[in-house]
């Protein structure tokens, strides 16, 4: 690693061994507005389960390819658990997706689109071996990085957001958030310091940034429409940019200033995924998850 003064500095820490768990959530009892009384951030939220089983299915699709470019055995063992732990988080949000249906509300109009984003779109494409197909593999990579810094943040976000406890937020989705959030914590630096070990270009790094950020934004704008417009308890119902500041405001959801700050975090040159949340309460949430630890938490 270069001393350079703008070289990505990690926060010394402990190493963690990375595994996957086995997670059993029950639904039965969760109602379609988990969040009481707040359908916009109950929505806002649910937008992760449309996006991140392609979304995760298709980082692993990806590492699987990188493998054999890593020559460090550390790095190789934490994305071999890093692979692990995406699988499950993918698994364990598809489950929730019949359950909306139960409800009412079909998501298959979206997802189907996201499954045409992440296999086609960003898939393998008929690339001939040799540069082309490298490029297009390290463009991957690098924005899975970037992808990463946002599921980190909302890891982050998602542990210390009292407020959904204190509106009485459904504790099996609570659980569910808080044991994939504490995981993405306790990985935020594996899909970072890969793309380091196998590209680290800067234009690359930036340039991956400004696609991702603007993916994720349009995809979550309408992810949340969508469920606004067809929740079957909310006739004419609409999602808008004031609902997201005021929620943002109250704590329901992140706060557009501390999603702003997270840009030229990572755009830093210095930056490195250690220097934001605490492993020690990631793993301390693991360590007392019920989804986590054995038993469905309906
Ligand atoms: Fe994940
Ligand atoms: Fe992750």
């Amino acid at each position: 690693m270069s001393n350079t003064p703008h070289a990505p500095a990690p926060v010394a820490s402990e190493h963690i061994e990375l595994k996957a768990r086995n997670v059993s959530f029950g639904w039965e009892d969760t109602p379609l507005h988990w969040l009481p009384g707040d359908p916009f951030a109950t929505h806002t939220i649910n937008v992760l389960h449309l996006l991140l089983p392609a979304g995760e299915r298709w980082f692993v699709h990806v590492y699987k390819q990188v493998l054999p470019y890593v020559k460090d055995e550390q790095l190789r063992a934490d994305v071999v658990g890093f692979i692990g732990q995406e699988a499950m988080h993918a698994a364990a949000h598809d489950d929730v997706l019949p359950h909306l249906k139960r409800l009412g509300l079909d998501p298959t109009p979206y997802t189907a689109q996201v499954d045409w984003l992440f296999e086609k779109l960003l898939g393998d494409r008929t690339l001939p071996p040799g540069k082309a197909r490298h490029w297009w593999l390290m463009e991957r990579v690098a924005l899975i990085a970037a992808i990463e810094h946002y599921t980190a943040f909302l890891g982050d976000w998602v542990l210390n957001a009292d407020e959904l406890d204190r509106r009485g937020a459904d504790p099996v989705m609570l659980d569910l958030l808080r044991w994939h959030g504490a995981e993405e914590v306790e990985h935020r630096s594996v899909a970072f310091d890969l793309f380091m070990h196998v590209d680290g270009g800067y234009h690359r790094r930036a340039r991956t940034w400004a696609t991702a950020f603007t993916a994720l934004v349009f995809l979550w704008q309408r992810g949340a429409r969508f469920f606004m417009e067809n929740d079957p308890e909310l006739p004419a119902a609409k999602a808008s940019l004031g609902q997201f500041f005021r929620a943002g405001r109250q704590g329901t959801l992140p706060s557009a200033g501390a999603m702003l700050k997270s840009i030229p975090t990572y755009l830093s040159r210095s930056y490195h995924p250690s220097q934001e949340g605490s492993t020690a309460q990631a793993v301390a949430y693991l360590a007392s998850s019920p989804g986590a630890n054995g038993g469905a938490t309906a």
